[in-house]
């Protein structure tokens, strides 16, 4: 149950505002970007953002999961390549392909205040759907950089970041710093991590996972730091 940030009332679910003084709660939205089918097993990231989630709601937020996977996402269709205004929010995409189904995972980023992005480590880096979605958020960053329009004001980013042997750090620093040009505040530590021995046992990679101390710390530093800026920022008003 959601936890009033001043004065800790228990918040009925949906309620946002605490009865008893007035204070909105924490929304914390987690966004699982593994491009993992069903057929091949369930997604590592998702499972540890699952835990990181529901160590946020255990603080007190108010917590949503959305899995891109699920939903139908184009790919950005480059219209900041055709001149800097051109590229704005509502993305031009939604109207162009109606079917697209981006506009709800904006919609959930501009009502929280956390949000946290999972992705595994693909060949070094973060995988494509979480480009594909930083891509899709030219927009948002656009709207600050062009228009003036800050639309990502004091929301909190953090990243979990999931492989099997190799990569996490060139991973993070290219999302940290992408997330960070887009306008999100990101404190010490708001990363968690996990990548095992030089082998080919990807299948081990769970049990690895559930055994790992650094791995349960980098989840409690990255619940910790931003539910932590999260009240600090909403103190500052
Ligand atoms: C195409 C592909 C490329 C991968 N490349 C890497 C890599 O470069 N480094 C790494 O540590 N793991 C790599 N992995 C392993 C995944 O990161 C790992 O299995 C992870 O736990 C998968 O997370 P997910 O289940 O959330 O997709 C790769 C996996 C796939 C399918």
């Amino acid at each position: 149950m959601p936890l009033c940030p001043e004065c800790g009332k228990k918040i009925k679910p949906g309620v946002r505002i605490c009865p008893e003084c007035g204070t909105r709660i924490i929304i914390a939205l987690g966004i699982s970007t593994s491009p993992r089918i069903k057929l091949a097993g369930e997604s590592n990231s998702k499972r540890i953002l699952k835990r990181v989630i529901d160590q946020l709601q255990k603080k007190g937020a108010e917590t949503t999961l959305i899995d891109l996977n699920e939903l139908r996402i184009f790919y950005c269709g480059g219209h900041y390549s055709l001149g800097p205004r051109e590229c704005y929010y509502p993305c031009r995409r939604m109207e162009e392909e109606p079917s697209d189904q981006l506009l709800q995972v904006y919609e959930a980023i501009f009502k929280s205040d956390i949000v946290i992005f999972a992705t595994p480590i693909r060949w070094g880096n973060y995988c494509a759907l979480m480009q594909c979605l930083i891509e899709r958020m030219n927009c948002i960053e656009n709207m600050d950089s062009v228009f003036g329009v800050k639309m990502l004001k004091d929301k909190i980013a953090g990243v979990v970041i999931i492989g099997h042997e190799d990569g996490y750090q060139r991973s993070a620093g290219t999302l940290m710093s992408t997330l960070s040009f887009m306008g999100f505040q990101l404190p010490a530590n708001a990363i968690c991590y996990f990548v095992g021995p030089s082998d080919e046992l990807t299948n081990q990679d769970f049990k690895r996972m559930k055994e790992s101390e650094a791995l349960e710390s980098s989840i409690k530093d990255l619940v910790e730091s931003t539910y932590e800026l999260a009240l600090r920022l909403k103190k500052r008003g």
